[in-house]
């Protein structure tokens, strides 16, 4: 019953925070090959707290890349709602090391915040649904059917998890789908996420001399890559933060009259994201506001460059090469395969004669949108509402998502997107954290949206 289950939730929180410690003690970075083992054990680690809590059929599957987890509970009956439960076993590197207070997989509680790596993106939202799942399978009659989808790929694109979504249509099939992986707006501002923007990621390199040279004996005459490459690179906006790419702008969606009330409503300022960020300014397209060009404008950024000599004292050498990681955020309707064409036909247009240039497309996420008119948005809507005291926002955030874009095109399947991360949580950054308030309320939200969805 409800109440036993919010008891129990509350008599196990130290418990619960253990195991998701011992879960952030896993360096399950997907990017990185050197962590290979390290994938396995944390799918292994999920399928294990999958059994743990009663559910059936759980199973490490393979794919093309990292295995996914599945698990189900089918005994609530074919006439009650199947939610499938979405989550991701893997983290993003956690370099710079240094800039870490504590090390990034020791999980370490200071004041009201857990630390580590994939603290709150999002092994903490993982652990805070199967969490709740458990106190309601060990308090009383789950009322709902549950399918888990836990994936390994998510911060590198979920390449593999497109055909695995295409080849597992019948034991997937479900009502929506419950996806965490979004974030909520603020400690105080509970919400649904509708919309996530989409991704291509490249790896561009231009190439100068055979080697490194003097640059006292050659500088004047060859093309250094590295301006070549910061040439190339300052060209792909205008001076209003317009993307240059030809075409770039072309499926871009016109915002409504409506969609614009609704972006100004949001608790999304250009105060806070100064605050969070610590720029001095912000930047971006004049014509949109922040909340707009994060949610429904689409960006190239510069994630990393590299070239030439960066050790301690000087040295002066003309570099044979420079390399740069950009990324496009997509909104609809673009696509990551319109915008590898888009970038390589700025390249042949912009590319000096004297370097060459090799362009990597390293991966990609479709941008989404979701429905809201379902009973899961509704479920745990009216669930927010219990534990906040409010009605919760409905925003269109600016970071990836991909399973979402696949699981509608492929089984027709909406998610509903929400998560209890803070804006400030740090994901991707040096000192990620998870608010363990924040987490707590979010576990009996979800305690509450499974109730809510009972027949
Ligand atoms: N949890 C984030 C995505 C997110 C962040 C959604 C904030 C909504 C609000 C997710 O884990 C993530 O970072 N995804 C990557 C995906 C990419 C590599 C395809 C991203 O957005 O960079
Ligand atoms: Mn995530």
């Amino acid at each position: 019953m409800l109440e036993q289950a919010l008891q129990y939730a509350h008599q196990n929180r130290e418990h619960f925070l253990n195991e998701l410690e011992n879960f952030l003690a896993i360096p399950s970075i997907s990017t990185d090959p050197e962590h290979g083992t390290d994938m396995q054990k944390a799918a292994e680690w999920a399928a294990t707290q999958l059994r743990s809590i009663g559910m059936n059929n759980v199973q490490i599957m393979p794919t093309g890349g990292h295995p996914v987890v599945y698990g189900e509970w089918l005994q609530a009956g074919t006439r009650a709602t199947t939610v499938m439960i979405y989550g991701h076993y893997d983290v993003q590197p956690p370099d710079p090391l240094e800039l870490w207070t504590t090390p990034p997989f020791e999980a370490a509680v200071r004041g009201d915040n857990l630390y580590a790596r994939g603290s709150a993106d999002m092994k903490g939202q993982v652990i805070a649904s199967l969490k709740a799942v458990e106190a309601v399978m060990r308090t009383g009659d789950m009322p709902i059917n549950l399918k888990w989808l836990i994936e390994g790929e998510e911060e590198i694109g979920s390449e593999h998890l497109d055909d695995f979504i295409k080849n597992h249509g019948e034991l997937l099939t479900c009502d929506f789908c419950l996806n965490m992986d979004a974030g909520i707006l603020g400690e105080d501002k509970p919400s649904i996420t509708t919309g996530l923007r989409g991704l291509a990621y490249f790896e561009l390199r231009v190439y100068g001399p055979s080697k490194d040279l003097h640059s006292g004996l050659y500088g004047g005459t060859v093309h250094n890559p590295a301006q070549a490459l910061a040439e190339l690179i300052a060209g792909m906006h205008d001076k209003n933060g317009r993307v240059t790419l030809p075409g770039f702008y072309d499926k871009v969606r016109k915002l409504s009259k409506k969609e614009r009330r609704d972006f100004a409503r949001l608790p999304i300022t250009g105060k806070e994201i100064k605050q969070q960020s610590g720029v001095p300014a912000l930047w971006g397209e004049p014509n949109f506001t922040p909340a707009e060009r994060l949610g429904a404008r689409p960006t190239l950024e510069v994630n990393g460059l590299l070239s030439g000599f960066t050790g301690v004292g000087s040295k002066t050498v003309l570099p044979a090469w420079a390399m740069a990681k950009i990324s496009c955020r997509l909104v609809p309707d673009q696509t990551p395969e319109e915008t590898i064409k888009q970038l390589k036909k700025y390249l042949k247009e912009h590319a000096p004669r004297d370097i060459k240039w090799e362009l990597d497309y390293l991966h990609g996420a479709g941008a989404a949108l979701t429905a809201t008119d379902n009973v899961g948005v509704k479920a745990l809507s009216k669930a927010l509402e219990t534990i906040w005291g409010k009605k919760p926002y409905f925003p269109r955030e600016g970071g990836s998502i991909g399973v979402v874009v696949q699981l509608q095109k492929h089984l027709g399947v909406e998610s509903v997107l929400s998560g209890f991360g803070l804006p400030d949580c740090d994901a991707h950054s040096p000192n990620e954290k998870l608010h363990l308030p924040t987490w707590y309320k979010g576990i009996d939200a979800l305690i509450h949206f499974i109730y809510n969805l009972k027949a």
